[in-house]
């Protein structure tokens, strides 16, 4: 028997590796890294690992498709109280090459190394569970502890990689990076700086940074003029924006299962895509079509959290977004200044503003003069003033 295991060098998942053959008897363990735009000192940890295991790895290459959903995510303004998607819409890009590979080899199980307490578990298994393969998760079903992963990998030998000797439990892809665990999980803990790696201390930040976004059917294009594919453009703003020290977030989150728990995240380019896109719908779209899309993102961003992108109100999310997209054509700067990044400019042919309609300095517009705005003026809060007048006589004395 034979099952394929989400793998990543890291200590969940390189204790896996020995529960899967001495705990659960599978003959072979088949791991596979997907990349999703980690860091290259990733996957060699994961392949020395994976060596000093004597475990048959595969490295999918998933980064462009993972790079498409990022932006599907800009296009619905996506974040999760308050910060950009990352983990959720990587999960089920991972989980699926995982079934991919689980299929070609002929496993009859696929496993990941995700605690029984938070959100993976259910992002993974979601697209797993669509298939007849079993779903096998040793984390949660022996309740393991990091403490006893680390005891069991000392004793066992097993080479455990973790940049950070699993102080903390890091998850990265394009889009971001998150931190947590260890000390991080007293939420009164000021966290050291030498968490982030994406992200200068913007205290040490000197100058300004400009950069010009191109935008085509609310899709990010280009930059500075220059045209790009998706994963390009966000390695690249990861970098600009991230010398500038924008994109950190320190918060307390609430899971899936209800848990709150204390998460630290930097994703310069999401950030800096985010502010541009909403910077251009801000010229392009009518207010009710804003507020509108506020609720369509906000569930789209719910459901992206959950990992359940392939959900049929997703697709239905998307119709609506499709349709407000097609004028979300034009271009945006973003001035990088203090840790924070901002819309300074913003054009498109598309434009629903009109300088002439709103300056103080033109007579008639359309035919419409200032005098049009009396009989408006004088019905404002007609209502209000009823109501009121008339609750002030009913309550006299
Ligand atoms: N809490 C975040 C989420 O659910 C990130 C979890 C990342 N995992 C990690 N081991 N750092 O999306
Ligand atoms: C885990 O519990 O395995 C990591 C954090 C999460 O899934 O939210």
């Amino acid at each position: 028997t034979s099952v394929a295991l989400a793998f990543s060098g890291g200590l969940d998942t390189t204790v896996c590796v020995s529960l899967l053959k001495e705990e659960y008897g599978y003959d072979e363990v088949v791991g596979v890294t997907v990349d999703v735009g980690q860091p290259q000192s990733e996957f060699e940890e994961a392949e020395e690992t994976a060596n000093a295991h004597g475990l048959d790895l595969h490295v999918v290459d998933a980064k462009d498709e993972f790079a498409e959903l990022c932006f599907d995510s800009v296009r619905a303004n996506a974040t999760y109280q308050g910060y950009p998607l990352g983990t959720a819409l990587a999960r089920p890009v991972i989980a699926n090459a995982i079934l991919d590979v689980a299929k070609e080899e002929g496993c009859d199980a696929v496993a990941h190394g995700c605690t029984g307490k938070g959100n993976d578990q259910l992002r993974f298994e979601t697209v797993w569970r669509a298939s007849d393969l079993d779903v096998v998760a040793p984390v949660r079903e022996m309740g393991l502890t990091r403490e006893w992963e680390m005891e069991y990998a000392e004793e066992k030998g097993l080479p455990v990689q973790s940049g950070n000797d699993g102080v903390w439990s890091i998850d990265t892809n394009l889009w971001s990076r998150s931190i947590e665990g260890g000390q991080l999980e007293d939420p009164s803990y000021v966290p050291p700086e030498d968490i982030y790696e994406w992200t200068d201390d913007p205290a040490n930040e000197t100058g300004t940074g400009l950069v010009e976004i191109t935008f085509e059917n609310g899709y990010p294009t280009a930059i500075d003029g220059e045209e790009m594919e998706p994963a390009d453009i966000i390695e690249h703003l990861n970098e600009e924006a991230g010398k500038h020290g924008v994109g950190r977030t320190d918060m307390m989150e609430d899971r899936m299962l209800g848990l709150k728990v204390r998460e630290n995240y930097e994703h310069p380019a999401a950030t800096t895509l985010l502010t541009a896109h909403e910077g251009l719908e801000q010229l392009v779209l009518t207010k009710d079509e804003r507020d509108f899309k506020t609720t369509v993102d906000n569930e789209w961003s719910q459901k992206g959290y959950e990992g359940l992108v392939e959900s049929p109100l997703m697709k239905a999310l998307e119709g609506f977004i499709e349709q407000t997209q097609t004028k979300v054509t034009g271009k945006v700067t973003v001035k990088f200044e203090g840790g924070m990044a901002r819309a300074v400019s913003r054009e498109s042919d598309f434009s629903a503003y009109s300088e002439e309609a709103a300056s103080f300095n033109t007579e008639t517009v359309n035919g419409i003069t200032q005098q049009d705005a009396t009989g408006v003026a004088k019905y404002h809060g007609f209502q209000s003033r009823l109501a009121n007048a008339a609750y002030e006589n009913a309550t006299k004395d």
